[in-house]
């Protein structure tokens, strides 16, 4: 991959650029809590995003997606949400980082990788964090890396328009070769816990749904725990988000008011306590317990959240039973993408071919399936000069 974003580099703008890798993701458990100031438990993997940049000495902003085979050139002072979507993520960092005060000259940038999109494997946070890391490197801006991940965060509110949590960009930049990162998304304190899954690998279902509604949704979702919070604060004034509420709160005072915020607040909650008796599970190298609480995350996030939908359910349903699968979830933000699924290395293949007869011709859609290697977050692939 870097020699081929070198070459293609070499050959658009005839200059060696600074070549940059970051990660799609996984999340073992924990979702839909990062906004809520609960914890996550994510991974970065070994599908990324891959940057090259160069300094220009004018103010122009040129950048090239090899994917799309799509150009978008523009200036540090004049440029503007673009509808083409991809150069959202870089414009969005450009964005931050002026606002913070950082003066940049112009740049190159050619943008590549082999993060499925739309798969809910976080290629729009590999983008930004990509992006922001190439360029504190290349205008040596010393940031930080959670400093990055904020702006990331912030780049994908602003110019991508979706008020998403931290966690995306935060395993993208964090991430490490063979472990989960338990994060706390409160406090942004993390810890490294070692994915000691034995003879079980992390399989990838790609129902190749697009999310179209996940952005809609995802903004409603964020609002409807937000008043459950509000109200809960009407009596506590101690509580701020959903982190500091309890089972006994939610009855009391959301229940009454509006059962389906109830559902909404009861699923945050619960998944948060699920995932430290998850890490439990995992420290203990118990991967059954570990797998059984994917599926209740599951249950949740298709019956109280309502983020999943019927290919989704189907992809779960397919593997319940199966004695080779222990765990098995919707990921990320939901009305599509992927399900994650904890999956005997011996029976990979036969399940894959199983699950794929199965759901294809019901769906009407292909069935794309990866064992993701967990691997290590942002990183310098090649330093200009
Ligand atoms: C998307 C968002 C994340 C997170 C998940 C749900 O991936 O980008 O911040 O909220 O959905 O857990």
């Amino acid at each position: 991959m870097i020699e081929k974003i070198s070459a293609i580099f070499k050959e658009k703008f005839n200059d060696d650029p600074l070549v940059v890798r970051s990660p799609g993701r996984v999340n073992i458990i924990g979702e839909h809590t990062d906004y809520n100031n609960g914890f996550v438990l994510p991974a970065a993997i070994d599908k990324a995003i891959y940057i090259a940049v160069s300094k220009r000495d004018d103010d122009k902003i040129d950048l090239h997606a090899v994917d799309f085979n799509e150009d978008y050139k523009s200036t540090l002072s004049t440029f503007e949400r673009s509808e083409l979507q991809w150069p959202n993520y870089v414009l969005g960092i450009v964005d931050q980082l002026q606002k913070k005060g950082y003066s940049l000259t112009g740049f190159n940038a050619v943008i590549d990788g082999d993060v499925p999109l739309g798969a809910g494997l976080s290629s729009s946070a590999a983008v930004e964090c990509a992006a922001v890391f190439a360029l504190n490197e290349l205008f040596d801006l010393q940031l930080q890396k959670k400093e990055m991940v904020q702006m990331a965060q912030m780049a994908e509110h602003s110019f991508a328009g979706v008020k998403v949590g931290i966690m995306d960009m935060f395993a993208s930049m964090f991430g490490k070769a063979e472990h989960a990162i338990k994060l706390d998304c409160q406090s942004l304190e993390y810890e490294y816990i070692p994915l000691h899954l034995g003879k079980v690998k992390i399989v990838l279902f790609n129902t190749n749904v697009k999310h179209s509604l996940a952005s809609s949704e995802y903004n409603v979702r964020r609002h409807q725990c937000e008043q459950g919070v509000a109200w809960i604060k009407e009596h506590d004034t101690d509580v701020n988000s959903l982190r500091d509420v309890t089972m006994h709160q939610l009855n009391e005072y959301v229940l009454p008011k509006d059962e389906l915020i109830y559902k909404r607040c009861k699923y945050v909650v619960e998944e948060i306590q699920r995932l430290q008796r998850a890490c439990d599970s995992l420290q203990k190298d118990d991967i059954g317990s570990l797998g059984k609480k994917m599926f209740e995350t599951h249950e949740g996030l298709s019956k109280e959240y309502e983020v999943s939908c019927k290919e989704l359910d189907f992809l779960v349903n397919a593997v319940k039973n199966k004695e080779a699968v222990l765990g098995a979830r919707m990921m990320g933000g939901g009305f599509g993408g992927c399900t994650i699924n904890l999956v005997k290395e011996e029976s990979i293949d036969e399940l894959i071919n199983e699950v794929r007869a199965l759901y294809e011709p019901r769906m009407n859609l292909p069935l794309t399936a990866y064992v993701a290697q967990i691997e290590n977050g942002t990183e310098i692939l090649k330093s200009v000069g």
